[in-house]
C-alpha cells in the first residue's frame, strides 16, 4: 500500500512498483478521500497488505506558526494512526518518506576545531549578507562537508520536526512489533508532476513556475547555498530497492537518498533558465529564517545496503524538468 499515492513522489512510487510487478493499493485524500487519520479507513484497507510505503504528508517549509497544528496532525498523528493500524493488521514492513531536513544544517569543518555543528544563523548576520555559518567555538568561517546518516538530528522547522517524529514513531513501532522500518531521507526531489508554485513548494518547482510565467527565478541569499537535487524517478527506485531488500526486524534503518553530486541553488536556477531560454535568474539576497545554508549527502549507505544509486544526472534531469508538466499542489 502506498499512502499519498496521488501526490508527486507517491505517484512515481506507484508506477515503479507496478512496473516491477507488485500489486499496489493506493491511499490518498485526493483519489478517494481516504484520510490516513481515519482508523476505520485503515481497518478496511490494510487487510492483505504486506508492506506500507508511507509518502502521505504535509510538506514544505510552511508559512508561519499557524501551520503547526496541521503539520503535527497530518504528519505526526497520521503516522501514529497508521502504525497502530499496521500493528492491528500484522503488517510488518514500513518504508517511510523522511527528509534530509532532520539534520538541520549540514556538516561543517572548522580549520581549527574540526567537525562542528553551527547553530541557526542569526538574522543580524543574514541581514548583512553573511550567509555561511561560522564555527560555534572560534567564529571563523567553516567549510561544508558531506553528511552521513549518523549525524546528530537537529530539525529547524515544523516540517523537519514532524519528519523526525515520524522516524522515532516508526522505530518505536518496529521495536514493539518486531517490524522492519526503513527511513529514506530524501534530499531535494524534483521532476515531472512536482507541485507548482506555493509557499509549500520546493525551490525547483518555484523556479520552474516562475519561468513558465515569464518571470525571472528569484535566487535567495547569494545563490551559493548547496543542495543535492535528486530526480523523482530515482527516488521511486530507491523506495522499490528498500521494499525489495532483506528486512531488518526490530528497528529503523535510515538512508540518505541523493544523487551524490551537489549543485548550488544558483546553478539550478541557471540550468532551468538556460533550458527555457530565459529570463535570467536574479540573485536577491533575501533569506528565510528556517532555511539551512548547505546540505549535501553521503549516499554510500544506500548504495552498499540497498544497491541503490541515482541514475539520472543533473543536466539530463533539469533538461526534462524544464518543460515537464507540473502537478497540482
Ligand atoms: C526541500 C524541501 C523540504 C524537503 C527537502 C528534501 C520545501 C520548502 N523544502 O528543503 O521539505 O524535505 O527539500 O526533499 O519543500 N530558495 C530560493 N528562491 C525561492 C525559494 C527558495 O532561492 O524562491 C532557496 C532557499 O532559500 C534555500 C533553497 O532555495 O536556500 C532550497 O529551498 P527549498 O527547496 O524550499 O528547501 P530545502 O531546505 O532545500
Amino acid at each position: 500500500m502506498v499512502t499519498g499515492s496521488a501526490g508527486f513522489i507517491g505517484s512515481h512510487v506507484v508506477e515503479s512498483f507496478e512496473a516491477a510487478g507488485h500489486d499496489v493499493s493506493g491511499l490518498d485524500l485526493r483519489d478517494n478521500g481516504a484520510d490516513l487519520r481515519d482508523r476505520d479507513t485503515l481497518d478496511r484497507r490494510l487487510p492483505g497488505v504486506d508492506l506500507v510505503v508511507h509518502q502521505a504528508a504535509m510538506v514544505g517549509l510552511g508559512v508561519d506558526v499557524a501551520d503547526l497544528p496541521d503539520y503535527a496532525s497530518v504528519n505526526v498523528y497520521g503516522t501514529a494512526v497508521l502504525l497502530a493500524a499496521m500493528a492491528r493488521h500484522h503488517v510488518g514492513r514500513l518504508v517511510l518518506a523522511s527528509s534530509m531536513v532532520v539534520y538541520g544544517e549540514g556538516a561543517y569543518d572548522c580549520a581549527e576545531h574540526g567537525r562542528v555543528r553551527p547553530g541557526p544563523r542569526a538574522a543580524a548576520d543574514l541581514d548583512r549578507g553573511r550567509f555561511d555559518p561560522s564555527c560555534p567555538v572560534c567564529g571563523e568561517v567553516v567549510r561544508s562537508a558531506v553528511i552521513g546518516e549518523d549525524a546528530p538530528m537537529d530539525p529547524r522547522n515544523a516540517y523537519a520536526t514532524t519528519k523526525l517524529a515520524q522516524e522515532h514513531l516508526a522505530a518505536n513501532w518496529a521495536r514493539e512489533t518486531d517490524g522492519s522500518a526503513v527511513a529514506l531521507r530524501y534530499h531535494n526531489v524534483y521532476g515531472p508532476r512536482m507541485p507548482r508554485d506555493t509557499p509549500y513548494a520546493g525551490v525547483a518547482a518555484i523556479f520552474r513556475s516562475a519561468l513558465e510565467a515569464g518571470r525571472a527565478p528569484r535566487v535567495f541569499e547569494d545563490g551559493r547555498q548547496m543542495r543535492d537535487f535528486v530526480h523523482v524517478r530515482d527516488v521511486a527506485r530507491a523506495n522499490l530497492a528498500a521494499a525489495e531488500a532483506e528486512p531488518v526486524a526490530g528497528g529503523l534503518v535510515a538512508y540518505n537518498i541523493a544523487s551524490g553530486v551537489p549543485h548550488s541553488v544558483g546553478q539550478m536556477a541557471a540550468a532551468l533558465a538556460a533550458e527555457r531560454g530565459g529570463p535570467e535568474p536574479v540573485v536577491t539576497g533575501e533569506y528565510r529564517l528556517g532555511d539551512v545554508r548547505h546540505i549535501v549527502a553521503a549516499p554510500g549507505r544506500a548504495r552498499a545496503e540497498l544497491g541503490f544509486a541515482a541514475e539520472i544526472g543533473f543536466e539530463a534531469g533539469m533538461k526534462e524538468f524544464a518543460t515537464a508538466a507540473l502537478g497540482t499542489p
